[in-house]
């Protein structure tokens, strides 16, 4: 089982597109996914259509240990999803104040063995749940826009993951950064994109994930990227990413 954290403390930088597109993706070349959603925003529950309002227990309960992981998730296109709804705010808060707030999140996956990928979908910050997926993932997976103050921050987050490794999670490797609203044909994407190579080397991605309206446009409907827009180039590179992954192994 590859248990995989999408994370960058920027928002809007595609982790959640990157998590759901890339799970389908996995989900279509024949593997079993999991997808966690740890942002209390809940983007990733809302772009596949999940009402978690209406659910009577999300991610939230099981970070407080009311429930398990397989008491909550639930099926969608072909993939399991646990949801988050607004309160897990809250329960970040709550969870500040009890033992072990570090590692619920591995304590909770660790009684799950059904899946060959579990991904997982992390707010814009470097807070408690962030923590919590960096302490249960094996992998990172960083996606990255290619703009001028991206190398910037991804500094901050590497030495947050050092952090991490010399602590809680000696496992943890970086899989890849993957650069996401990509544009080839503007220069500064490409320099861009050459200093994150000089600085990355191998973990920097072959796959970029283009600028693709059809990317923005499916989670209102509910969809993933290939169910809504098959022959796109979103598509296209989402397939190429899980096949870049899955040809890479765990790192
Ligand atoms: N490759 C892409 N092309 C066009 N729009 C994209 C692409 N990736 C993400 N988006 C859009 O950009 C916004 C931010 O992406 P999102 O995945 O939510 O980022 P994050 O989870 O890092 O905040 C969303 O509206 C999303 O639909
Ligand atoms: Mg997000």
């Amino acid at each position: 089982m590859r248990t995989i954290a999408v994370l960058n403390q920027k928002g809007g930088v595609g982790k959640t597109s990157t998590s759901v597109n890339l799970g389908a993706g996995l989900t279509r070349q024949k593997q079993r996914v999991l997808l966690l959603d740890l942002d209390p925003q809940a983007h990733l529950t809302y772009s596949l259509g999940i009402m978690a309002h209406e659910l009577p227990r999300t991610m939230g309960a099981v970070l407080m240990e009311e429930c398990q992981l397989a008491d909550v998730a639930t099926e969608v296109n072909e993939m399991d999803v646990v949801p988050a709804s607004v309160s897990l705010a809250g329960t970040e808060v709550d969870l500040a104040g009890v033992l072990s707030r570090e590692t619920r999140l591995k304590t909770a996956l660790s009684e799950i063995d059904d899946y060959d990928f579990v991904i997982m979908d992390c707010p814009p910050n470097l807070g408690l749940l962030t923590l919590n997926a960096m302490t249960a993932a094996t992998e990172l997976l960083v996606p990255m826009q290619p703009e001028f103050l991206a190398l910037q921050s991804l500094g901050k987050l590497m030495e947050t993951v050092k952090a991490i490794q010399n602590g809680w999670n000696p496992d943890l490797k970086l899989t890849g950064v993957v650069m996401t609203r990509y544009h080839r044909h503007k220069r500064l994407n490409r320099e861009t994109r050459r200093s994150i190579k000089e600085y990355f080397g191998d973990a920097l991605l072959e796959t970029t994930i283009r600028d693709n309206i059809s990317l923005a446009e499916a989670p209102s409907f509910g969809q993933d990227i290939f169910n809504y827009k098959p022959r796109s180039n979103g598509a296209d590179d989402y397939r190429n990413l899980a096949l870049e992954l899955l040809r890479r192994g765990a790192p």
